[in-house]
């Protein structure tokens, strides 16, 4: 089974993630040993006419090793275009993205629905391979829907296209995240690859990394909803041990985070606002972050994903203020939050600040805690 060339010195990728996947974040997650990072997805129609916008998410950070971007395209000329834009502004490979299962996307011949257009699909990577010397990698879904899997026929034109790397997320469309990604097909789909071949799904800790890489030979692994909940997920996997953060370690990491954002928005009442639109949104996984100590949840990963798992948040009516805080689900909480470590000075300071919110905030209703990191997007 085909390794990944020496140019990319990771087995383990930061997944595309719209919204998630800014610069400040990616930033965050290289600082915990993020080799290969990818950008959110860009329409490539919208590259093409350099819309500011989607230019902009075209950026790399200068610490980032190895940097890819990932566009969504339904036609040729759009795609090619775009590669060459991505290429000059500094992208190390590009990624077209054949799973995205928004409606907007699909209906324009793009994202998953080229899943069920595995002929155009193939056209598309190979003007987009000839077009330029990086490597293009391609990253789908197992099908459209579950009567509808079709990764075997589509894996094969991905590679006779030309493709780098195919990296496979181990659900349908239609499935979205109701179930487990499936890492017996994504072996399948390894085993007849002569690229080398990515899986992706579900993976929350390091030993369910390693072995569903071992489960399937996959070549490597993406995180996606991981390292949304701890970007440290990267140093875990690299160490193989689980970091158990206190309170204190991780309002630090979300101290950092804000202070990338400043550098990237300004720190200004403009870029507050704009800053604003993601950090109360990534407090939401932030907060679903739970210790789950190797030796009492490494049977649990082999039977399900701890992903997909429902845990009962067990001694929360012992936890700290802070702690208490930092687990919140509610966004209220999350917006009061941001705005207390946008404001914040020093660790001391915030921690003070995020205790004084603590004692007038009304406990979580039992209903509203979920106890389970399960995250389901679009
Ligand atoms: C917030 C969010 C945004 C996403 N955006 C993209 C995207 O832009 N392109 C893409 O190919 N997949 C996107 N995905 C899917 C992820 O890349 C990944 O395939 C999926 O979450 C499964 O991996 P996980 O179980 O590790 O989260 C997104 C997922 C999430 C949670």
């Amino acid at each position: 089974m085909p390794a990944l060339p020496a140019h990319w010195p990771s087995k383990v990728w930061l997944a595309p993630l719209t919204k998630g996947g800014n610069l400040p974040f990616r930033r965050l997650c290289v600082d915990f040993g993020a080799v290969v990072t990818m950008s959110e997805m860009a329409y490539a129609r919208q590259v093409k006419k350099r819309s500011r916008a989607e230019m902009a998410l075209l950026r790399r950070h200068a610490s980032e090793k190895v940097f890819g971007v990932q566009i969504a395209a339904g036609k040729v000329e759009d795609a090619v275009e775009a590669t060459k834009i991505a290429v000059d502004q500094g992208a190390d490979f590009v990624d077209l993205n054949c799973g995205c299962p928004i409606h907007d996307t699909v209906k324009r011949g793009m994202g998953a629905t080229l899943l069920q257009r595995p002929g155009a699909l193939g056209k598309i990577v190979a003007a987009m391979a000839e077009a330029v010397e990086v490597p293009v990698t391609v990253k789908i879904r197992t099908g459209w829907k579950e009567d509808k899997v079709n990764a075997h026929e589509v894996a094969k034109i991905v590679e006779e296209s030309g493709a780098a790397v195919l990296t496979v997320h181990g659900r349908t469309r239609e499935q979205r995240y109701t179930k487990s990604a499936d890492w017996e097909l994504i072996g399948e789909i390894v085993r007849q690859c002569s690229i080398p071949v990515l899986g992706n799904g579900d993976v929350l800790t390091w030993h369910e990394g390693k072995h569903r890489l071992e489960l399937s030979g996959a070549a490597g692994v993406m995180l996606g909803r991981g390292a949304l909940i701890k970007p440290w997920l990267f140093r875990e996997c690299a160490a193989e041990s689980e970091w158990l953060p206190s309170s204190d370690e991780r309002l630090e990491v979300l101290l950092r985070f804000a202070g990338y954002l400043k550098e990237h928005f300004r720190d200004d009442e403009r870029g507050r606002t704009r800053a604003m639109r993601f950090l109360p949104w990534h407090l939401g996984f932030f907060a679903r972050w739970r210790p789950m100590p190797e030796e009492r949840f490494q049977a649990a990963a082999l039977e399900h994903p701890l992903m997909q798992t429902r845990f009962e948040d067990d001694g929360a009516d012992d936890l700290g203020p802070v702690e208490r805080m930092l687990r919140d689900p509610r966004e209220d909480v999350h917006e009061q939050l941001a705005a207390l470590l946008w404001e914040a000075v020093d660790l001391d300071g915030l921690r003070g600040a995020v205790e004084e919110l603590a004692a007038r905030t009304p406990a979580v209703d039992a209903s509203e805690v979920a106890g389970d990191v399960a995250v389901s997007h679009g």
